[in-house]
């Protein structure tokens, strides 16, 4: 290798190191050391040097991480040491058996306390992560314990998970296993943009943690803000074992990976009770949700010693927590049609509290989970509610039948608007495709009118629906041609509020870009693809003309979206209504959109602290105006942005004649 190259490669070594170290500070700590923008900075420096010598993208390169080709089916992979289950303790008196039947198994006398080590049970999906010389070289699902999924491409996505371990000395080879979840919060903001985008929510976080894990197109796993906490081990080669799983632990936390910290040594069972209770009172607390603790001998030796039974570790135990979950009854069941003419069969129950909650309605889905689940209207059913969202029934007690109770079927029309429904091959959503159904056009405007969408302000779910059946909004276009008359003769309008809400619609005729376009309710496109949309396209005719290749350059959008993108603007009577829309629209093209490019060419380097900006934010600023940033001063530096501080960079300036500017400069420029 040429000393040029080689320059290079160190060069992308230590960037990709300074990436991982600000990725560990932000996902896996908590604290990060750098701005956004400046992570950005320094990221875009590296894609740019790995476009440039392709030949030097390495595997562990953060630029790894935001997913790559689609993938028809995931490759299978034999685990090198099986994946096991544990056996579970339900109330005290198993926990107490379990640890009485173990004292038999491990050398230590009976009324000696055994040493365990309890931690938290994750409620989400096993993973096998397995590194090469420190390197993650492939992660598997625990599929049936022999063999699972080969789902390294998505979990290289999560961006706590390092794609080098933190040592100087790894093992050869070493399999560490751990658990995938999503936070609740995510996950119920992910349920929210999932029903703006007309895709189907998930019923927990756990489904979502699977779902968004099996996901073919990794560019889609890595938009789900995925977590991992790791706690065991599987293969390894070339790694000396120390002695208990607290120590394991503990490595593991110094190799970068996310370990819980919720855990405790205990001496004997007590001190395990304990922590049990303990944990059990924070659950409700905890970011994410657990079934309950597991409990550990912490000795590997010992745990060898007590060896297996029937598939599971003996010296282990699933202690778990009763779940959230009530019995109710099914008095009927509704059909919903949403925006995009899902019909979704939902249960009405006789009210119920269910973990702290009244809860009126369940979601059955659709009719393959009804079918599944053998759900009938007077059935006595277990319902289960995660986190805020709907809850969901899990159980139907089928010996509570009385025999009157009377199976559903979503029905061939579409209960709304009376045309025929389709349910494609294969796919287990029924759906209203008729044009013209009322509900899918009150959905579609509630949508388009909602705050995060053009927002008009005032304009609730019940004045859209006045609108439609009084006749008067058949498409989104309507909407800027009410008048005055019209909406006061609907029931509860009155002068003042005709007019403000005209007003309020007179107000939303300028909305962001970004905003309009996620408004349009296109599939797959929630408000961040819309916001990579306005960035990449600057206005929505360019939009509707892009081609499959540049829609697959935007970072973020995968083959999915991109099809769907291309099949909106493709049809005709979206065009039509476009062109009608934008008569009235004029929307705000994304900032950087206006910034010609006033630095085009331009080489900056920045130096010190500037008094406002960060030198992320500074570099965006640069390079969103067709600049680039450098790190050295040169004869070809046009400009050397010093801040206090500012150390050999500026003196190298003066010396070569460069010039300096500060910040205030700087702005001034940028006006
Ligand atoms: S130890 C033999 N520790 O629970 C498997 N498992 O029912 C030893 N799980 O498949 C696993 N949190 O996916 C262990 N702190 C924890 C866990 C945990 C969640 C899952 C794991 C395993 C399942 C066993």
């Amino acid at each position: 290798m040429s000393d040029t190259k080689k320059k290079i490669l160190a060069q992308i070594e230590s960037l990709i190191q300074e990436l991982e170290k600000h990725n560990y500070q932000y996902y896996v700590l908590d604290d990060p050391l750098v701005s956004d923008a400046e992570y950005d900075t320094i990221f875009r420096k590296l894609q740019k040097l790995e476009h440039e010598h392709p030949e030097f993208r390495l595997p562990h390169s953060p630029t790894q991480r935001v997913g790559g080709k689609a993938l028809d089916q995931f490759k299978k992979i034999k685990h090198g040491v099986p994946m096991l289950s544990l056996a579970n303790a339900l109330t005290e008196e198993e926990f107490l058996a379990f640890d009485e039947r173990i004292h038999k198994f491990v050398d230590s006398p009976k009324d000696e306390d055994l040493q365990y080590f309890a931690e938290l049970k994750f409620d989400g999906l096993s993973i096998s992560l397995i590194y090469e010389n420190g390197t993650l070289v492939k992660a598997a699902t625990r599929g049936d314990g022999e063999v699972g999924e080969d789902v390294t491409q998505n979990v290289k996505t999560i961006r706590s998970i390092p794609l080098k371990l933190h040592s100087q000395n790894p093992p050869k080879k070493i399999e560490i296993r751990g658990e995938i979840v999503f936070f609740i919060k995510d996950f119920e903001a992910l349920n929210r943009a999932q029903l703006n985008q007309g895709d189907k929510v998930f019923a927990n976080p756990r489904n979502a943690a699977a779902g968004s894990l099996r996901q073919l197109d990794s560019k889609i796993t890595a938009t789900r803000p995925l977590k991992g906490f790791f706690y065991g081990l599987g293969e390894a080669e070339g790694y000396t074992l120390p002695k208990t799983i607290a120590e394991f632990e503990d490595e593991l936390r110094t190799w970068g990976l996310p370990v819980a910290t919720w855990k405790k040594i205990c001496k004997g069972p007590k001190q395990v009770l304990h922590f049990y209770k303990e944990i059990e009172g924070v659950r409700d607390d905890l970011p994410f949700e657990i079934d309950g603790v597991v409990v550990k001998l912490n000795s590997f030796a010992a745990q060898q010693a007590a060896g297996f039974i029937s598939r599971s570790p003996r010296g282990m135990i699933a202690f778990k927590y009763p779940p959230k979950k009530s019995v109710t009854l099914i008095e009927d069941i509704q059909i919903q049609v949403g925006r995009t003419g899902a019909l979704t069969p939902v249960a009405l129950v006789t009210p119920v509290n269910v973990g702290g909650v009244m809860v009126k309605r369940a979601t059955l889905h659709n009719q393959d989970e009804i079918d599944r689940k053998d759900i009938r209207i007077g059935d006595h059913v277990v319902i289960q509610r995660a986190g805020d969202v709907i809850p969901e029934i899990v159980e139907v007690l089928k010996e509570k039948r009385r025999g009157d109770e009377r199976k559903f079927k979503i029905p061939d029309h579409c209960p709304i608007c009376g045309s025929k429904v389709t349910k494609p091959e294969g796919e287990a959503v029924t759906r209203c495709v008729a044009r013209n159904c009322v509900a899918k056009l009150k959905e579609h405007i509630k949508h388009f009118v909602q705050k995060d969408a053009i927002n008009v302000d005032g304009l609730g779910d019940k004045i859209v629906e006045q609108l439609v059946d009084a006749g008067l909004v058949k498409k989104l276009s309507d909407l800027f041609q009410l008048e005055f008359d019209e909406v006061l003769a609907l029931e509860g309008f009155a002068e003042k509020s005709a007019h403000k809400l005209l007003n309020a619609i007179e107000t939303a005729t300028s909305p962001e870009l970004y905003r309009l376009i996620f408004g349009l309710g296109i599939r797959h496109v929630g408000e961040s693809t819309a916001k990579l949309l306005a960035q990449k396209f600057k206005s929505l005719s360019k939009l509707s003309e892009a081609s499959e290749e540049q829609l697959l350059e935007v970072g973020g959008i995968g083959e999915e979206m991109a099809k769907s993108i291309l099949e909106y603007f493709a049809d005709s009577i979206h065009q039509k209504e476009l062109a009608e829309l934008l008569k009235t629209l004029t929307p705000i093209e994304p900032k950087s959109s206006t910034a010609t490019p006033v630095f085009k060419d331009k080489i900056f380097v920045l130096t010190g602290t500037l008094p406002t900006l960060s030198r992320g934010d500074a570099g965006k600023l640069i390079e969103d105006r067709g600049g680039k940033v450098s790190s050295s001063v040169s004869k070809k530096t046009d400009f050397v942005l010093a801040g206090e501080e500012a150390g050999s960079k500026l003196d190298k300036a003066q010396e070569l004649g460069v010039k300096v500017i500060s910040e205030e400069e700087f702005q001034k420029m940028l006006k």
